[in-house]
C-alpha cells in the first residue's frame, strides 16, 4: 500500500469573518516533498497553513476533508510532532512580553509554548537535544542570550531550532526571509537546503522567488483563495503565470537553480 500523503486537503473552504479566505482547496503533499506557495497579499497562503495547525477551521461539508498522514482527526500534540512551524506570528510572540534566552525558546518547542515556565519539567534528554539542534544551526552562542538582544536573523534561527526540536516530518516556513539582510537570507536558504536534503519536507510560503531553493521542485500559486497553478516549478514559474498572479508585467530568469523576477 502506498504511504498516505503528509497533508491532504479535499474541498477545503475557510471563512475568516465574512470573507472567504480559501475556496474549495484540494491538494496533497507527500512526505519528503518540497513545496513553495506563492500568491499576492491576502490570497490565503497563511490561512492554508493555519488550517492544519488548527488556528482556522474549514467549513464542515460532506465532500470536505483534511488529513494528515491519512488521519482525519489529530490533536495539537500530534501536529507539533509532525510539523515544525515558523511564522511571523511566532516571531512576534518570541519577543513580546517576556524575555527568554535562546535556549529557553528552543527547549519550549517540547512543550508547545514560547518560552519556559517554572512548572515545566525539562528532562536531561531535552537539554541534550536542544544543544544538538543549536549546534546544527550554528547558534550555540545564542543559547544564553536574551531574545530581545538578538538581531532578527538570529531570533529567526532560534525559532527554527525550536521548530526542529521534535524532529518533525515537515518544516513549515511562512515568509521566513522577511526582514533579513542579504547574508542572513543566504544563510537561511542554505539551511533550508540542508534540512531538505536530510529528507524533511520543506513547505515554504514566500514573496521572494530566490527563497525557492533548488530542492523545491513543486510550486503552488494561490490567488483570491483558490489554487490557480500547481505543478513542477519550471512549468509553473513562467513570466505569463507570474504576471497574471500579481496582475503586473514581470519577467523571470533562472540562474544556477534559482529564479529571479524583475
Ligand atoms: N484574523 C483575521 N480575521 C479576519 N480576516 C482575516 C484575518 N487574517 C486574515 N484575514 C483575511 O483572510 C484573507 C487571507 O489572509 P491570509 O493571511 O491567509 O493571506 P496571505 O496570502 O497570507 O497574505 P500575506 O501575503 O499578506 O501574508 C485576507 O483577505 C485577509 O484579510
Ligand atoms: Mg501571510
Amino acid at each position: 500500500m502506498n504511504n498516505p500523503p503528509l497533508i491532504e486537503y479535499r474541498n477545503i473552504t475557510v471563512c475568516r469573518d465574512e470573507y472567504i479566505a480559501l475556496e474549495s482547496i484540494s491538494l496533497s503533499i507527500g512526505v519528503g516533498e518540497h513545496v513553495a506557495i506563492l500568491g499576492p497579499n491576502g490570497s490565503g497562503k497563511s490561512t492554508l497553513i493555519k488550517t492544519f495547525t488548527r488556528e482556522c477551521y474549514p467549513l464542515l461539508r460532506d465532500d470536505a476533508s483534511l488529513r494528515m498522514l491519512g488521519k482525519d482527526v489529530w490533536n495539537v500534540f500530534e501536529m507539533r510532532a509532525m510539523m515544525g512551524i515558523v511564522t511571523n506570528d511566532l516571531m512576534s510572540a518570541v519577543t513580546r512580553e517576556f524575555d527568554f534566552t535562546g535556549r529557553e525558546i528552543v527547549l519550549s518547542g517540547f512543550f508547545g509554548s514560547v518560552g519556559l515556565w517554572p512548572y515545566y519539567e525539562v528532562q536531561p534528554y531535552m537539554r541534550t537535544k536542544a544543544e544538538e539542534v543549536m549546534k546544527m544551526l550554528e547558534i550555540q552562542h545564542l543559547g544564553d542570550r536574551q531574545v530581545t538582544q538578538m538581531s532578527s536573523g538570529e531570533a529567526r534561527r532560534v525559532v527554527i531550532a525550536r521548530a526542529l526540536i521534535n524532529d518533525p516530518k515537515a518544516l513549515v516556513l511562512d515568509e521566513p526571509t522577511t526582514s533579513l539582510d542579504f547574508k542572513a537570507m543566504h544563510e537561511l536558504r542554505e539551511f533550508m537546503r540542508k534540512v531538505a536534503k536530510a529528507g524533511t519536507t520543506i513547505l515554504l510560503v514566500t514573496h521572494h522567488l530566490p527563497d525557492i531553493i533548488p530542492e523545491i521542485e513543486r510550486v503552488i500559486m494561490l490567488q483570491k483563495g483558490r489554487i490557480v497553478a500547481d505543478g513542477p516549478k519550471r512549468e509553473v514559474l513562467t513570466a505569463k503565470a507570474l504576471s497574471g498572479l500579481f496582475e503586473m508585467d514581470v519577467d523571470i530568469e533562472e540562474h544556477n537553480g534559482y529564479f529571479h523576477i524583475w
